[in-house]
């Protein structure tokens, strides 16, 4: 097989890893996923409080378990390099911060910080009670999905979880924090999208440089992109749930 080094792409042009993982990118902006009519209401100021609920007790079922799909891409990760980002996201998922000399903060995991968000529409964030949310099917699948990560191969599992999660982030949280807003949320509250909004820049960035040095061969740029807009795919499947569940 020729690797993409020798392949002219269309145009007779060649992409490099690097215009491999841009066009990626940009592509997965583009996904029905980041311009859904879901996040579109929020950014409107259409969703209420009552559906803020039912978009935060699922969503919260799937934000919970991210260091888990994190873990799992360590773990089918082969290169040293590579897992490193997603070792230091860990610790940031914790509530470190190797930049503010901060170390991990049990009231700063980000499922806490998303616990604050929770009790700001009406939640009660016992552990029993967060263990008694019932999800829709559509998020039970999406969480599924993501907890299979450690089954995929590490390229597809690369795809999904950087250009196809991490990447989006900026995007994708930023309608739904202007909705919360709009819907009289104050800053402190809406601060888990606002920490990741910034934080999942680097994040996406780490990814991009962990799986770099196998988006060489037009077969492993393939299965990077089948991953992205597969679990893409998935997160359209979530939107249509949570829209209808909401009555939006
Ligand atoms: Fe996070």
């Amino acid at each position: 097989m020729l690797s993409v080094a020798e392949k002219p792409m269309g145009g007779g042009k060649i992409m490099t890893a690097e215009e491999f993982v841009d066009q990626l990118q940009q592509d997965c902006l583009d996904h029905p996923a980041l311009n859904h009519s879901y996040l579109k209401k929020f950014e409107a100021g259409k969703v209420d409080k009552k559906a803020i609920r039912i978009f935060g007790e699922n969503y919260y079922c799937f934000s919970r378990y991210f260091s888990r799909y994190l873990a799992a891409l360590v773990a089918i990760t082969p290169f040293e390099a590579s897992r490193a980002p997603l070792i230091k996201n860990l610790h940031e998922e914790y509530g470190g911060r190797q930049e503010e000399n901060r170390d991990m903060d049990p009231e700063l995991t980000h499922p806490a910080i998303f616990r604050r968000f929770l009790r700001s529409v009406g939640v009660d964030t016992s552990q029993e009670t967060l263990d008694a949310i019932k999800p829709i099917p559509e998020t039970k699948l999406f969480v599924d999905k993501y907890l299979n990560i450690r089954f995929l191969d590490y390229i597809t599992a690369f795809g999904a979880l950087g250009p196809g999660t991490e990447y989006i982030v900026p995007k994708m949280y930023t309608y739904i924090r202007e909705g919360c807003k709009k819907a009289g949320l104050s800053d402190d509250e809406v601060l888990f999208f606002t920490a990741h909004i910034e934080l999942d820049v680097e994040h996406a960035e780490g990814l991009k440089e962990g799986l770099i040095p196998f988006a060489q061969t037009e077969e492993n740029q393939e299965k990077l992109r089948f991953g992205a807009m597969d679990f893409l795919d998935a997160r359209t499947v979530l939107w249509d749930g949570l829209e209808r569940a909401s009555g939006l």
